[in-house]
């Protein structure tokens, strides 16, 4: 058994099962957390019981199921307020609208919200519906009164709702990622970076020429999602801004998907105040200096339309700028010549605290694919006290090295 799995050995979750249909994915989630040596009791709602079974519930979590506020025997057996006083966690999956408004609004009418009423317990919602409804303002005021209540939330996703022909936010965040924001916290160790929220950007940016073709380059994303996902697991919370890449959102962070650097300006400065940014994407500098509403045609005997750019806005020193600066502001420099002269040169004009500066070329020696796209880097750590060059490593290493430097830099900047 892992050490992770030995850690969670015995902790004990309550699962109250809300009445959606992406109930039947608590199944899954009910093996999942066992299997992590975690104990689950379950609490179904009367709706919670059209889409699954208590039979089902109760036959995966090897325990009695509760389901009635006034069942006399389970009230004399375990009773509510000991539902919730046995257990470290309470989870919410799939959290429906209704259950997030009887939260919010302190409801208590049958066993699941009044047990989660009287607890004292941290409370973890796994919000699943349909978008409109997600998206409805009674439900974003009941989400934000909840989480200044303190309840902490995972997903729900973008993507195919069940109902068909559906699509949008609202989907239920899959097992594996809820099980993984349970294991976070229930995680009991001291994280450097909890209480932080950090700003992290990845992967390239497209600029639109014409409605089919656009500027990129070989940014893959992998530094800038593994520096998230390292950060998530010092306990920061983690905002990932990222380009279209082909690769998953990292567990545990939240990630917002854009395009061009215009897009991926405004949804930074849109997530600001943060106590620190990590710009690793591979922000295009320049884009076309027209975007063409219609497809560019070639014709005969005209040869290539010209291509003017024009300048795209510097992320990093927009920030590094800003009045809502972060308190650590870390810039990528990704460099084919004099890394430490541009590295240094960076730093002052970005108004950047530290400058990641890797070597792009294709003769940098890190590997098959170079450092762009490929799974290796080799790094160098500008600041104005000097410079640590660091040994090749993967891109997961390096991530978990700058988290950490990241965590010893905000504490002392305290
Ligand atoms: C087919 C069907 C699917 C539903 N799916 C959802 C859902 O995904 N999310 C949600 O909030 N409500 C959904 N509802 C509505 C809830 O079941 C309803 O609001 C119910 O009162 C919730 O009860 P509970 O919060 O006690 O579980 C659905 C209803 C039906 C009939």
């Amino acid at each position: 058994m892992s050490q992770k799995k030995a850690d969670q050995n015995g902790a004990r979750i309550l699962l109250v099962i809300g009445g959606g249909i992406a109930a039947y994915k608590c199944l899954d989630l009910i093996r999942r957390l066992r299997e992590r040596g975690i104990v689950v009791r379950c609490v179904m709602t009367k709706a919670a019981q059209e889409f699954i079974t208590p039979l089902s519930v109760g036959a995966l979590s090897a325990d009695h199921v509760f389901t009635d506020l006034f069942d006399r025997q389970d009230e004399h057996d375990i009773g509510h307020i000991r539902l919730s006083r046995e257990a470290d966690l309470i989870v919410v999956a799939p959290a429906t609208a209704d259950l997030m408004a009887k939260l919010a609004t302190g409801l208590a009418n049958d066993l699941a919200s009044t047990v989660l009423l009287a607890t004292d317990k941290p409370v973890l919602m796994a919000p699943a519906m349909n978008p409109r409804m997600w998206q409805h303002k009674a439900t974003r005021r009941n989400r934000d009164t909840l989480e200044a209540d303190g309840i902490a939330f995972v997903g729900p996703n973008k993507g195919e709702m069940a109902e068909s022909g559906e699509a949008g936010e609202g989907r239920m965040a899959e097992p594996i990622e809820i099980a993984h924001a349970i294991e976070t916290m229930l995680d009991g160790k001291e994280k450097p970076l909890a209480g932080r929220k950090i700003i992290v950007t990845s992967g390239p940016t497209h600029e639109v020429i014409d409605p089919v073709r656009y500027i990129a380059n070989r940014s893959s994303g992998k530094q800038g999602h593994a520096i998230a996902a390292a950060l998530a697991r010092l306990g920061a919370k983690v905002h990932l801004v990222s380009g279209p890449v082909s690769i998953p959102d990292p567990l545990g962070v939240a990630t917002t998907h854009v395009e061009s650097a215009r897009q991926m300006r405004a949804a930074v400065e849109a997530l600001l105040p943060a106590d620190a940014g990590i710009f690793v994407a591979a922000v295009a500098d320049w884009r076309p200096a027209t975007e063409t509403a219609e497809k560019i045609k070639k014709k005969a005997g005209e040869g290539p339309p010209p291509l003017a750019l024009t300048e795209n806005p510097d992320i990093l020193a927009g920030i590094g700028h800003h009045e809502k600066r972060p308190t650590l502001v870390i810039g990528f420099a990704a460099e084919t010549q004099d890394l430490f002269k541009n590295a240094r040169a960076k730093l002052n004009k970005k108004g950047a605290d530290l400058i990641v500066a890797n070597d792009v070329s294709h003769d940098s020696g890190v590997g098959p694919g170079g450092v762009m796209g490929g799974e290796r880097n080799s790094v160098v750590i500008v600041s104005r006290e000097g410079h640590d060059e660091w040994p090749e490593m993967s891109k997961d290493d390096v991530a978990s090295r700058l988290a950490q430097l990241i965590a010893d830099r905000l504490g002392k900047a305290e």
